[in-house]
């Protein structure tokens, strides 16, 4: 009942379709209802040797009452299942929303297969409560109460007797349905475990190959799959057992009434044709008690998925908008005060004492070792990553207090792992823009030192890149990622490492024709060569999360730390390799 109630907004705006469902079960319900009589009383005329044709007339009563038990059963399939699928339909989309307003850290706690899971496993389960169970439930009650007032007119010790097993029944129903539900909850938890595996695999399938690691792999997924396999029998073997145990309990019931009914009958307190009718409304209570074995069961996981589907939608998405107006244009001076920044689940800190002013316009060269913090100062700017209040500004404002997509529309961010869709090329450049010209995606593709690449691809800006974009090489790929940066025009652009798969000279060449674009633009540039940052207004230099240098190129080469160390390795290199 509590699951009812649970469900009750999903169906409020179905109210009506469910109504006339229900009036359809109602209605099926009661034409079914008078089966029995008709048979009662054909069986009574034959005793009393009527005529065929009065025989015929009942025949044919009971036709017609077939005729519109069946006109309605369709009708409530027919409304009740499309309210279902309906509701199914909400679901799903609410939950892809709602996965889309999630942050990355969340992506980073849950499995890909489990999410996939919850939106067809689990989805369907609750499709099963939202249709099936309530038809199935509501006809059963209906059934029985009117099966049981029914035989309550004929004999009520009689009725009484024959339902001596009832209690026994609904213990037995308690019981199996508690346990069968706690298995369905393993049996679903199993089945995310599993497409997490093939996910995963999958997508590492790159991976797997070059370790030549498939035969392990496939020895995992059987070992993920038999314990799917081994839980689903635990489940069938106790869903199997429900049926047969309830058969036999109603079994019993009908002795009793065989042979109490029996000697009514030869008594003469109730008719054939009353013992017979009793007999039909009798077996009329089978099936809705083993239905609500069957409900029951559907309920219980209908609700445990439900609970795994609202688990998700309930999860608040950690970073929210600010409270702040929109801001319009924003000119992009950026400042930085005091931040440190933890990950939750680590206990050093990420970054400490970060201090720095960019100004509206200016460029700023980030370089540091690798795991510096680089990558976790640059996601703090969009908040991407949550920062500690009052620590990031952008033209004075906390970024906490502005509305995330006003915040956002102003930056765009070139991260360090390039993720292109499966679409076109065009398309994916396009991605970061509303509704582009075509010409605003050539330029974006030349800007970022494309085009050669798309001279050489058979079909340009339409060729089609697979999944993740595993068809271009890793460097066109980050080239196509810092196209989609620039095609949006942002007044903040953070280059996240996003040239480290280019040579150094084509990186220099794209840089070259980069400057042009970071022309009145505020400027992030990580980069781990030296001359990716050395035209930027400021470098600083990161090391374990703390800033260890900070200046122009040639200030920082003159004091000869870790900058000018950097700086002379990889000249050393590049002569080496001239040579
Ligand atoms: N999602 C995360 N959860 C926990 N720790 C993280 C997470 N991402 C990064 N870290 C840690 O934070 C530190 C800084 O990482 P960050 O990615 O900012 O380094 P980086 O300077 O960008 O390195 P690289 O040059 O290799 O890209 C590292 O010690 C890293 O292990
Ligand atoms: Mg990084």
């Amino acid at each position: 009942m509590k699951a009812l109630r649970r469900l009750g907004p999903y169906f409020r705006p179905y109210s009506l379709q469910l109504l006339g469902g229900i009036a359809c079960i109602a209605a099926a319900v009661l034409a079914g209802l008078f089966g029995p009589l008709i048979v009662g009383r054909a069986v009574d005329a034959l005793v009393g040797q009527a005529s065929s044709a009065t025989l015929l007339i009942y025949g044919l009563l009971l036709v017609a009452v077939t005729a519109v038990q069946g006109v309605f059963s369709f009708g409530q399939r027919l409304i009740l299942v499309s309210v279902s699928r309906q509701i199914e339909y909400d679901l799903r989309n609410e939950y892809f929303e709602h996965l889309e307003r999630m942050p990355l850290a969340f992506y980073q706690r849950h499995h890909t297969g489990d999410l996939m899971a919850r939106a067809t496993n689990d989805l369907e389960a609750v499709r099963q409560l939202c249709g099936p169970a309530i038809m199935y439930s509501t006809s059963t009650v209906l059934t029985a109460s009117g099966a049981l007032f029914f035989m309550a007119r004929i004999h009520w010790q009689l009725t009484f007797l024959s339902l001596a097993m009832m209690p026994l029944i609904a213990l037995v129903t308690q019981f199996l349905g508690h346990r069968i539900h706690g298995l369905f909850g393993q049996v679903q938890e199993q089945f995310s475990a599993l497409s997490s595996r093939v996910h995963e695999s999958v997508t590492g399938a790159r991976v797997v190959r070059a370790h030549a690691r498939e035969g392990s792999e496939v020895e995992r997924f059987a070992l993920t799959n038999s314990e799917y396999v081994r839980r689903n029998n635990r489940l069938i073997r106790w869903s199997a057992a429900f049926r047969p145990l309830l058969q036999l309990l109603t079994g019993l019931g009908f002795v009793a009434m065989l042979w109490f009914g029996g000697t009514l009958v030869s008594k003469g307190e109730i008719t054939v044709g009353e013992f017979v009718s009793f007999n039909f409304f009798l077996s009329k209570l089978v099936w809705p008690m083993i239905a609500v074995g069957w409900v029951v069961n559907l309920v219980q996981r209908g609700t445990a998925s439900l609970r795994r589907i609202e688990e998700i939608k309930e999860t608040e998405p950690e970073i929210r908008d600010g409270s702040g107006a929109a801001v319009g244009e924003v000119s992009g001076a950026v400042r930085v005060t005091g931040l440190d920044f933890s990950y939750p689940e680590s206990a050093d800190p990420a970054l400490e004492g970060i201090d720095l002013t960019v100004a509206a316009g200016e460029t700023l060269g980030l370089v540091g070792r690798t795991g510096s913090g680089k990558s976790t100062l640059l996601s703090l700017i969009p908040r991407l990553l949550d920062p500690p209040a009052e620590s990031v500004f952008i033209d004075e404002l906390d970024v906490r207090s502005l509305p995330l997509h006003s915040l956002r529309a102003a930056i765009a961010v070139v991260p360090q792992e390039a993720f292109l869709f499966s679409t076109t090329i065009a398309e994916n450049i396009a991605f970061g823009a509303f509704q582009p010209e075509r010409s605003a995606i050539e330029r974006a593709a030349e800007v970022a030192g494309l085009s050669a690449d798309l001279e050489s691809f058979p079909r340009g800006l339409e060729t089609v890149v697979g999944e993740r974009g595993i068809t271009l090489s890793g460097g066109q790929k980050q080239r196509v990622a810092l196209a989609r940066a620039l095609i949006r025009e942002p007044r903040i652009l953070l280059l996240d490492d996003c040239l480290s798969a280019v040579d150094a000279d084509t990186e220099e060449r794209i840089l070259r024709n980069l400057r042009r674009v970071f022309l009145g633009r505020t400027v992030f540039v990580v980069s781990h060569r030296i001359s990716a940052v050395r035209a930027a207004d400021q470098i600083i230099v990161l090391d374990r999360g703390r800033i260890v240098e900070r200046g122009g190129h040639g200030e920082l080469i003159r004091q000869g730390g870790v900058y000018a160390d950097l700086a002379r390795r990889q000249q050393l290199e590049d002569e080496l390799a001239a040579v």
